[in-house]
């Protein structure tokens, strides 16, 4: 891994970014970008640790972008601290932090966006209607703005990097997108943004997503040939944390995202979220039919 020079420089404008890149990939440099809604943490942080090692030039994006919130979501409480981004973007070794204000990711009036089709209207798109017009919007965009590079996006969000990576290939953008593993704290819960937003008797129930996937995993390498005997056991283990409300338990085709042909076949996906107060959390995890 390359040893980082120092401070990332800081960009906020489109334009100024664009000649930081064009300059870069004229004198044959690869380039890297890490979209993020800031607020970083370990599992960002293997994301641009994993562009490092694979580009000359890494640039991470951090903008909390108001067009995939619903109203009554928590954009204005989402938690944000740019310094200390800064920061754990040098210790992961970046070089630019694009770190644009709202005005100039979305001058007004904005009449163009991206609607996506069936990918988004199920699991999390379900929950949050229009949520994923607003990430394929925004990381639209993004990939206009930074051009021809790889871009490297959490298995956590395993809807979205799906979503992400077909939206690339349908619009023929000069992106390659990678999927990275999902960084966990020691006791399996996935990290988050949002688990600040978590009180302490529900951070100590948070990992039951974890161990609700675990034991789904358990049931489909068993060989259970029912996703809906699949779906109730998760959800069952869910159930045990008195403060968790289930929003959904799924066992999935990892390509359609939809509920696999019965009896279950191949690679399945299973993912789950869980509110706990005002946190909504998600995980996933890949199994195969035993
Ligand atoms: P954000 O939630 O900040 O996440 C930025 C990236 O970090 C996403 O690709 C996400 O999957 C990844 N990530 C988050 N937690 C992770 C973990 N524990 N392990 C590994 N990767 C993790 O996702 C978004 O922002 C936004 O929707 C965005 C794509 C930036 C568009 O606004």
């Amino acid at each position: 891994m390359t040893v980082p020079a120092g401070r990332p420089v800081t960009e906020d404008t489109i334009g100024g970014l664009r000649a930081r890149l064009d300059g870069a990939r004229s004198g044959g440099q690869r380039v890297g970008l890490v979209p993020t809604m800031g607020f970083l943490h370990a599992g960002h942080q293997s994301l641009i640790e994993r562009a490092r090692s694979e580009n000359d030039l890494v640039v991470v994006s951090i903008f909390v972008n108001p067009l995939q919130f619903n109203p009554g979501e928590d954009f204005d409480d989402y938690p944000r601290d740019l310094d200390h981004d800064v920061e754990l973007c040098a210790q992961a070794g970046a070089d630019i932090v694009f770190a644009p204000d709202q005005h100039e990711m979305y001058p007004e009036p904005v009449i163009t966006t991206v609607r996506l089709g069936s990918l988004a209207g199920v699991l999390c798109g379900a929950s949050r209607p229009g949520h994923f017009d607003g990430v394929a919007t925004v990381v639209a965009k993004l990939f206009s703005i930074v051009g021809e590079c790889s871009a490297y996006f959490g298995e956590k969000d395993f809807q979205q990097l799906t979503i992400v990576s077909r939206m690339a290939r349908d619009l023929s953008l000069p992106v390659r997108v990678v999927g990275c593993p999902t960084v966990r704290e020691p006791d399996g819960l996935a990290l988050s943004s949002r688990n600040a937003y978590l009180s302490s008797d529900e951070r100590a129930q948070a990992p039951a997503l974890r161990r609700a996937l675990e034991a789904g995993a358990a049931l489909v390498e068993a060989g259970e040939p029912d996703g809906a005997v699949v779906e109730s056991r998760m959800a069952a283990v869910i159930s045990d944390a008195p403060l968790a409300r289930i929003d959904y338990a799924a066992a999935v085709s990892p390509a359609t995202l939809t509920r696999s042909e019965q009896p279950l076949q191949g690679d399945v996906r299973l993912l789950v979220a869980v509110r706990f107060g005002k946190a909504r959390l998600i995980d996933n995890l890949g199994c195969r039919t035993g």
